[in-house]
């Protein structure tokens, strides 16, 4: 049992615990149980012991700024670890780093959102009030949008919510399934129509099309549907959680208001959860007020088929624009790649992942750049710093990191040397991380980086690295990849390789970024152009047996770990609402 407690993350939000309720497993999953190795101990034990789980989900709803406290409320079952019976948790913090569980801001209690109060956003109004708009599915599951406010909008903590009489404000327009319509956005306002905007996701039957259909309101308690779409790409299935805002595209900017639609140097970011696949894909194009309609800059990059937020385990994200320190940031929900059945003896489910800050990569123009909200730095301790390594090729270099390297915030920086990339001859066009052999399979330029989360014998290991491959014009394409294949010994686990391209611009060396948490490792190659996302279930590799080695499994290449800079870092201390404020 202390295993899968120590896999409970120490700086990362999760909702509490909750002992409370019972459960009895069904007989599959006592086969289940029998024929994996380390819940077989735990079984005797905890069988006829009555568990509580919580939550499942926790899409992040409604993220705001609100007079001095930043509020997460999130999907949150509070009698299971699996999804069901979803109300709004919700938690306060300061910095976005150390949290405050509060009780319940909405639950199931109207007609309306009998089936779950679902997935919402946040609007602050010129006034400063603050308005969410929410999924509510009803008594007869059909999808219809609600309003709520706060009761006391003097509250900072906002801790009661009123459902608008009106409610529901918006139902599903002819043509689109009652089951289709759900997560509506943060509303921007319209200079030009004196009126708010907002987007909502749906799906066209024909051609399997996720489609983005775009609503206008004077009051939030009427609504026009606007003619056309906002967008639509065949073959995309449901699209969930759509979030739309702008990026400023000079170096200079920061992060933009989403009232912010015009001015020739804005572009706008148009994002969806896809439900067929379960990533988040965004998308950068330019959006027209006139006609209501976005456009991707390059087509062949649209929503659904081009760049994901994260290629690893990193779902129903939504960001908001930071009034206090005028960014905008992205949180996203990283659910279990582990069992139902795990989740179950764990008592939790799913994690939200660290803030990042997003902004539009000025280099590129042609991807967005994420990276862990300042605050984080906050819980780094002591550092260690390692330079000039020189990894030769086909070893792995143990890194001596003092005590555990549980929880970790890695800044990393790789060279490889310019003969071998000059020399190499060979091509590997068709290169991906997914489909290439994991950090194993051995190419003249890659895989190279870092193994964390790992024990002594590398029994465990999450390897997180570069390959650089050689295209057909000489040109170098490098990719950034996690390899979980070998990350667990545990039998229940989901387990990939998954990454993607990263761009590297001449003259730049490699780097990444990885923050580790026990049972989470999320990584930002090239300052946040490709990240990935991997849940991790060690069983070796926990306690004082966690460590970090580099390793270079390039056949025709001495890679050089320029500077390997750790910081072991606190724990947040995530406190509960009995705490005095
Ligand atoms: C995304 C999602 C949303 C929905 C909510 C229900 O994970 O399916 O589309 O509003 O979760 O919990």
């Amino acid at each position: 049992n202390t295993m899968l407690q120590w896999q409970r993350t120490a700086f990362h939000f999760q909702p509490q615990k909750n002992w409370m309720n019972g459960f009895l497993p069904s007989s599959s999953s006592l086969f289940f149980l029998f024929s994996n190795r380390f819940y077989r101990s735990l079984m005797f034990c905890c069988l006829f012991v009555s568990l509580a789980r919580i939550s499942m989900d926790p899409d992040p709803n409604g993220p705001v700024f609100y007079k001095g406290w930043y509020h997460l409320f999130y999907q949150y079952n509070p009698d299971s670890a699996v999804w069901g019976n979803i109300t709004w948790g919700h938690a306060v913090s300061r910095d976005l780093i150390h949290w405050r569980h509060l009780p319940l801001a909405m639950v199931a209690d109207h007609w309306y959102d009998l089936n779950g109060v679902w997935t919402g956003s946040a609007t602050i109004l010129p006034d400063g009030n603050l308005i969410m708009l929410y999924t509510g599915s009803t008594n007869e599951s059909v999808q219809v949008q609600n309003l709520a406010v706060p009761s006391d909008p003097s509250d900072p903590l906002l801790l009661k919510w009123i459902k608008s009489d009106a409610n529901p404000v918006l139902l599903p327009p002819p043509g689109v399934g009652p089951k289709d319509f759900r997560d509506p956005t943060t509303a921007w306002y319209e200079e030009e129509a004196a009126a708010w905007r907002l987007a909502i996701g749906t799906k066209e039957d024909e051609g399997h099309s996720g489609i983005v259909l775009v609503y206008q309101t004077k009051d939030f308690l009427t609504y026009e549907l606007l003619p056309g779409m906002l967008h639509a790409v065949a073959g995309t299935g449901m699209w969930e959680c759509v979030d739309f805002y702008p990026v400023g595209t000079k170096a200079e900017d920061g992060g933009l208001d989403t009232s912010v639609t015009t001015g020739e140097k804005v572009k706008h970011v148009l994002k969806a959860s896809m439900d067929d696949d379960r990533h988040d894909y965004y998308a950068i194009g330019t959006y027209d007020s006139e006609t209501a309609r976005w456009v991707p800059d390059d087509p062949e990059m649209d929503v659904g088929i081009g760049l994901r937020y994260d290629w690893g385990k990193f779902y129903a994200s939504k960001t908001f624009y930071d009034t206090k320190s005028s960014r905008r940031v992205l949180w996203g929900w990283i659910g279990e790649t582990d069992s139902e059945y795990a989740d179950i003896q764990k008592g939790w489910a799913s994690l939200q992942g660290i803030p990042r800050t997003v902004l539009l990569d000025v280099k590129t123009g042609s991807n967005l750049l994420q990276w862990p909200v300042e605050e984080v730095k906050s819980l780094r301790a002591g550092s260690q710093e390692f330079t000039n390594i020189s990894v030769s090729s086909g070893s792995v270099v143990p890194l001596d990191v003092l005590n555990s390297a549980a929880q970790l915030d890695i800044e990393a920086e790789f060279e490889i040397d310019a003969a071998s990339l000059a020399e190499t001859l060979e091509a590997d066009v068709g290169y991906n991380c997914s489909t290439s052999g994991g950090a194993n399979r051995r190419g003249a330029l890659g895989p190279f980086g870092l193994l964390v989360l790992a024990d002594p014998k590398l029994s465990e290991q999450t390897a997180v690295y570069f390959y650089i491959a050689k295209k057909t014009d000489g040109g170098l394409q490098t990719h950034f990849c996690h390899d979980e294949m070998q990350s667990s010994c545990a039998n229940d686990i989901y387990k990939r390789v998954v990454g993607s391209k990263v761009p590297v611009l001449d003259g730049e060396t490699l780097t990444v970024r990885i923050l580790v948490d026990h049972s989470i490792v999320e990584s930002f190659a090239q300052g946040g152009r490709t990240c990935i996302t991997s849940r991790v279930y060690p069983t070796e590799a926990i306690y004082n047996s966690a460590r970090v080695f580099i390793f270079n499994n390039a056949t025709g290449a001495r890679v050089t770990a320029k500077s390997i800079k750790i910081w072991h870092m606190n724990s947040a201390n995530i406190i509960d609402s009995r705490s005095p404020y």
